[in-house]
Protein backbone atom coordinates (compact mmCIF):
# COMPACT_ATOMS: atom_id res chain seq x y z
CA UNK A 1 0.00 0.00 0.00
CA UNK A 2 1.32 3.19 -1.20
CA UNK A 3 1.32 6.00 1.74
CA UNK A 4 0.31 9.83 0.73
CA UNK A 5 -0.13 12.61 2.48
CA UNK A 6 -2.79 15.09 2.99
CA UNK A 7 -1.39 18.33 2.97
CA UNK A 8 -0.11 21.37 1.93
CA UNK A 9 1.88 22.12 4.92
CA UNK A 10 5.78 21.65 3.84
CA UNK A 11 7.52 21.25 7.17
CA UNK A 12 4.87 18.08 7.70
CA UNK A 13 5.80 16.88 4.32
CA UNK A 14 9.48 17.10 4.80
CA UNK A 15 9.56 15.90 7.91
CA UNK A 16 7.43 12.96 7.25
CA UNK A 17 9.26 12.30 4.10
CA UNK A 18 12.27 12.41 6.06
CA UNK A 19 11.17 9.03 8.30
CA UNK A 20 10.71 7.52 4.27
CA UNK A 21 6.65 7.14 5.01
CA UNK A 22 6.03 9.92 1.92
CA UNK A 23 5.17 7.61 -1.72
CA UNK A 24 3.36 10.92 -2.63
CA UNK A 25 0.75 13.79 -1.41
CA UNK A 26 -2.46 14.92 -2.05
CA UNK A 27 -3.52 18.48 -1.82
CA UNK A 28 -7.39 20.08 -2.40
CA UNK A 29 -7.93 23.87 -2.72
CA UNK A 30 -8.67 23.78 0.98
CA UNK A 31 -5.56 22.33 2.44
CA UNK A 32 -3.96 25.28 -0.07
CA UNK A 33 -6.03 27.82 2.08
CA UNK A 34 -5.15 26.38 4.73
CA UNK A 35 -1.26 26.85 3.96
CA UNK A 36 -1.85 30.33 3.86
CA UNK A 37 0.59 29.82 0.32
CA UNK A 38 0.63 30.91 -3.21
CA UNK A 39 -0.93 27.86 -4.98
CA UNK A 40 1.32 26.94 -8.29
CA UNK A 41 4.40 27.92 -5.77
CA UNK A 42 3.61 25.25 -3.02
CA UNK A 43 2.67 22.67 -5.39
CA UNK A 44 6.41 23.71 -7.01
CA UNK A 45 7.96 23.10 -3.84
CA UNK A 46 6.56 19.35 -2.51
CA UNK A 47 7.74 18.24 -5.93
CA UNK A 48 10.67 19.36 -5.36
CA UNK A 49 10.78 17.53 -2.01
CA UNK A 50 8.86 14.40 -3.06
CA UNK A 51 9.43 12.69 -5.80
CA UNK A 52 6.31 10.06 -6.10
CA UNK A 53 3.14 12.08 -7.30
CA UNK A 54 1.48 14.88 -6.28
CA UNK A 55 -1.68 16.00 -6.52
CA UNK A 56 -2.96 19.48 -7.67
CA UNK A 57 -6.49 20.68 -8.04
CA UNK A 58 -8.09 22.18 -11.00
CA UNK A 59 -10.71 25.05 -10.00
CA UNK A 60 -12.54 25.61 -13.15
CA UNK A 61 -15.76 23.56 -13.35
CA UNK A 62 -16.23 23.63 -17.14
CA UNK A 63 -14.47 21.44 -19.02
CA UNK A 64 -12.20 24.02 -21.51
CA UNK A 65 -11.20 25.78 -18.20
CA UNK A 66 -10.42 22.51 -16.54
CA UNK A 67 -8.13 21.34 -19.46
CA UNK A 68 -6.71 24.33 -19.62
CA UNK A 69 -5.55 24.34 -15.87
CA UNK A 70 -4.61 21.14 -16.05
CA UNK A 71 -2.16 21.42 -18.55
CA UNK A 72 -0.59 24.19 -17.10
CA UNK A 73 -0.70 22.22 -13.34
CA UNK A 74 1.21 19.29 -15.38
CA UNK A 75 3.69 21.85 -16.83
CA UNK A 76 4.74 22.77 -12.98
CA UNK A 77 6.38 19.08 -12.54
CA UNK A 78 6.85 15.57 -14.06
CA UNK A 79 5.55 14.52 -10.85
CA UNK A 80 2.26 16.41 -11.04
CA UNK A 81 -1.20 14.65 -11.00
CA UNK A 82 -4.12 16.79 -12.34
CA UNK A 83 -6.93 16.78 -9.73
CA UNK A 84 -10.52 16.64 -11.19
CA UNK A 85 -13.86 16.32 -9.75
CA UNK A 86 -15.94 13.54 -10.38
CA UNK A 87 -18.39 15.30 -12.97
CA UNK A 88 -19.33 14.83 -16.45
CA UNK A 89 -17.28 17.80 -17.68
CA UNK A 90 -14.08 16.19 -14.90
CA UNK A 91 -14.56 12.58 -16.95
CA UNK A 92 -14.45 14.56 -20.05
CA UNK A 93 -11.00 16.43 -19.21
CA UNK A 94 -9.93 12.95 -17.47
CA UNK A 95 -10.25 10.87 -20.80
CA UNK A 96 -8.18 13.91 -22.98
CA UNK A 97 -5.13 14.38 -20.40
CA UNK A 98 -4.57 10.42 -19.94
CA UNK A 99 -4.20 10.28 -23.69
CA UNK A 100 -1.77 12.90 -23.28
CA UNK A 101 0.58 11.07 -21.00
CA UNK A 102 -1.07 13.27 -18.31
CA UNK A 103 -1.86 11.45 -14.55
CA UNK A 104 -5.31 11.71 -13.55
CA UNK A 105 -6.72 12.18 -9.48
CA UNK A 106 -10.31 12.30 -10.14
CA UNK A 107 -12.17 13.18 -6.61
CA UNK A 108 -14.95 13.73 -4.67
CA UNK A 109 -15.95 9.89 -5.50
CA UNK A 110 -18.85 9.12 -3.14
CA UNK A 111 -20.02 6.07 -4.80
CA UNK A 112 -18.76 3.08 -6.72
CA UNK A 113 -20.77 3.75 -10.37
CA UNK A 114 -18.86 7.01 -9.64
CA UNK A 115 -15.38 5.10 -9.44
CA UNK A 116 -16.86 2.81 -12.32
CA UNK A 117 -16.80 5.75 -14.93
CA UNK A 118 -13.58 7.30 -13.69
CA UNK A 119 -11.64 3.81 -14.64
CA UNK A 120 -13.98 4.32 -18.09
CA UNK A 121 -12.29 7.42 -18.66
CA UNK A 122 -8.59 6.12 -17.54
CA UNK A 123 -8.17 8.14 -14.33
CA UNK A 124 -4.58 6.99 -12.60
CA UNK A 125 -6.08 7.24 -8.99
CA UNK A 126 -9.88 7.38 -8.15
CA UNK A 127 -10.14 9.58 -4.54
CA UNK A 128 -13.17 7.76 -2.51
CA UNK A 129 -13.95 9.77 0.47
CA UNK A 130 -14.45 7.66 3.53
CA UNK A 131 -14.74 10.30 5.85
CA UNK A 132 -17.29 12.65 4.89
CA UNK A 133 -19.29 9.26 4.14
CA UNK A 134 -19.09 8.33 7.86
CA UNK A 135 -19.98 11.78 8.90
CA UNK A 136 -23.63 11.11 6.97
CA UNK A 137 -24.05 7.97 8.58
CA UNK A 138 -23.09 5.89 5.57
CA UNK A 139 -19.69 3.08 5.84
CA UNK A 140 -17.08 4.92 3.97
CA UNK A 141 -15.36 1.58 3.98
CA UNK A 142 -17.85 -0.03 1.80
CA UNK A 143 -17.52 1.92 -0.45
CA UNK A 144 -13.61 1.15 -0.98
CA UNK A 145 -14.95 -2.59 -0.25
CA UNK A 146 -17.31 -2.01 -3.60
CA UNK A 147 -14.70 -0.42 -5.57
CA UNK A 148 -12.31 -3.20 -5.07
CA UNK A 149 -14.69 -5.48 -6.63
CA UNK A 150 -15.60 -3.56 -9.54
CA UNK A 151 -11.95 -3.20 -10.45
CA UNK A 152 -11.26 -6.35 -10.10
CA UNK A 153 -13.75 -7.91 -11.87
CA UNK A 154 -12.79 -6.15 -14.94
CA UNK A 155 -8.59 -5.90 -14.35
CA UNK A 156 -8.66 -2.03 -14.38
CA UNK A 157 -5.76 -0.19 -13.74
CA UNK A 158 -7.31 2.72 -11.87
CA UNK A 159 -5.34 2.53 -8.41
CA UNK A 160 -7.77 2.77 -5.44
CA UNK A 161 -6.33 6.25 -3.59
CA UNK A 162 -8.72 5.73 -0.20
CA UNK A 163 -9.23 9.65 1.11
CA UNK A 164 -10.35 11.87 3.61
CA UNK A 165 -8.95 9.27 6.12
CA UNK A 166 -9.90 9.87 9.97
CA UNK A 167 -7.78 7.97 11.82
CA UNK A 168 -5.44 4.84 12.07
CA UNK A 169 -8.45 2.01 11.65
CA UNK A 170 -9.66 3.71 8.56
CA UNK A 171 -5.99 3.06 7.37
CA UNK A 172 -5.72 -0.58 8.75
CA UNK A 173 -9.26 -1.47 7.16
CA UNK A 174 -7.96 0.01 3.79
CA UNK A 175 -5.32 -2.07 3.77
CA UNK A 176 -7.40 -5.16 4.44
CA UNK A 177 -9.35 -4.60 1.76
CA UNK A 178 -6.96 -3.99 -0.68
CA UNK A 179 -7.16 -0.41 -1.71
CA UNK A 180 -3.38 0.77 -3.80
CA UNK A 181 -3.01 4.09 -2.00
CA UNK A 182 -4.34 5.95 1.33
CA UNK A 183 -3.92 9.22 1.66
CA UNK A 184 -3.90 10.53 5.30
CA UNK A 185 -2.97 14.29 7.19
CA UNK A 186 0.55 14.01 8.80
CA UNK A 187 -1.14 13.19 12.27
CA UNK A 188 -2.82 9.87 11.07
CA UNK A 189 0.32 8.67 9.70
CA UNK A 190 2.15 9.27 12.93
CA UNK A 191 -0.05 7.47 15.13
CA UNK A 192 0.02 4.50 12.98
CA UNK A 193 3.22 3.77 15.24
CA UNK A 194 1.54 4.84 18.48
CA UNK A 195 0.81 1.37 20.95
CA UNK A 196 0.39 2.16 24.43
CA UNK A 197 2.49 -1.15 24.91
CA UNK A 198 5.42 -0.26 22.89
CA UNK A 199 5.57 2.93 24.72
CA UNK A 200 5.27 0.97 28.35
CA UNK A 201 8.15 -1.58 27.02
CA UNK A 202 10.14 0.69 26.08
CA UNK A 203 10.56 2.44 29.06
CA UNK A 204 11.03 -0.89 31.00
CA UNK A 205 13.37 -1.94 28.57
CA UNK A 206 15.63 1.31 29.13
CA UNK A 207 15.50 1.24 32.82
CA UNK A 208 16.99 -2.19 32.72
CA UNK A 209 19.15 -0.92 30.33
CA UNK A 210 20.55 2.13 32.85
CA UNK A 211 20.47 -0.35 35.77
CA UNK A 212 22.51 -3.40 34.07
CA UNK A 213 24.72 -0.25 33.15
CA UNK A 214 24.65 -1.60 29.44
CA UNK A 215 26.82 0.66 27.07
CA UNK A 216 27.15 0.30 23.74
C1 LIG B 1 -8.22 13.89 -0.84
O1 LIG B 1 -7.50 14.00 -1.81
C2 LIG B 1 -8.74 15.01 -0.06
O2 LIG B 1 -7.78 16.04 -0.10
C3 LIG B 1 -8.94 14.70 1.40
O3 LIG B 1 -8.62 13.36 1.71
C4 LIG B 1 -10.24 15.17 1.94
O4 LIG B 1 -10.28 14.86 3.32
P1 LIG B 1 -11.28 15.56 4.32
O5 LIG B 1 -12.64 14.96 4.13
O6 LIG B 1 -10.73 15.23 5.68
O7 LIG B 1 -11.27 17.03 4.01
Amino acid sequence: MQFFVDTADLDAIAELNALGLVDGVTTNPSLIKKSGRDFKETIAEICGIVSGPVSAEVIAVDAQGMLQQGRKLAAIAHNVVVKLPLTLAGLQVCKTLSDEGTQTNVTLCFSANQALLAAKAGATYISPFIGRLDDIHVDGLDLIREIRTIYDNYMFNTQILAASIRGPLHVKECALIGADVMTAPPNVISALADHVLTAKGLEAFLADAKTAGITI
